[in-house]
């Protein structure tokens, strides 16, 4: 099956990440053959990614937490596991410019303590809206050059657990769904993020 988001779109290539004239992200493996490496990376993503799911909550939210998980989940595959990309990207979104990244993160972050870290709500419906917000903020940002949706998911499933009402499992939710979901948030319309959280949020 074609992955629907897989590459990101470049006008003039990216040499920093892939190698010469492909898209194919330089690896800890050298493998440089696209299909191969999406492979290796789904498998020792998911395999950090169940690890990490045992830890509970890992840190306090900041962009520092953010990027420990994207470190975590991408550690054995890509060297910048953790960092910052240095390049912009799009996928018909375009994303974040790179001098914004860690201003637009900081003005979530300024958010999510006013909100003190969604760890007071009760109400499922109320739950799902700000959780699409901040998931619906955190893709715009789109901080790593690879990896945004898992290490995205994984710090909203640590904002679930820290409030300990709910626990929200992504599964639920298709690849396409969430990427509809995704487009439609970039264009300011939540409703289908909302409705996409109602449906992955388990009360407990
Ligand atoms: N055109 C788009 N507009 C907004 N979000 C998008 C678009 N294409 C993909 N996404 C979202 O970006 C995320 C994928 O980002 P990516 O960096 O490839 O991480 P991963 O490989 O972990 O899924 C998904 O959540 C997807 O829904
Ligand atoms: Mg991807």
């Amino acid at each position: 099956m074609k992955d629907i988001d897989y590459s990101y779109e470049y006008e003039d290539g990216d040499g920093k990440y892939c190698y010469p004239k492909t898209n194919v992200l330089r690896n800890k493996f050298d493998i440089k053959n696209i299909e191969e490496l999406r492979s290796a990376e789904r498998e020792l993503s998911m395999a950090r990614y169940f690890s990490m799911e045992a830890k509970g909550v890992t840190g306090d939210f900041s962009l520092e937490h953010l990027k420990s998980i994207h470190k975590w989940l991408f550690q054995d595959i890509y060297t910048w596991a953790g960092e910052i990309r240095t390049v912009d990207i799009s996928k018909r979104t375009i994303f974040c410019l790179v001098q914004f990244i860690e201003p637009q993160f900081e003005i979530i972050f300024q958010w999510l303590t006013t909100q003190n870290f969604l760890a007071d709500v009760k109400d499922k419906e109320e739950m799902s809206k700000k959780v699409a917000y901040l998931l619906g903020e955190l893709n715009m940002i789109h901080p790593f050059r690879e990896g945004n949706g898992r290490t995205q998911r994984m710090y909203i499933e640590q904002i679930c657990k820290n409030n300990g009402r709910f626990e929200i499992n992504f599964s639920r939710a298709t690849k396409e769904e969430m990427l509809q979901a995704s487009i439609d948030t970039s264009l300011c319309d939540c409703l289908s993020m909302e409705k996409l959280i109602y449906n992955c949020l388990q009360e407990l």
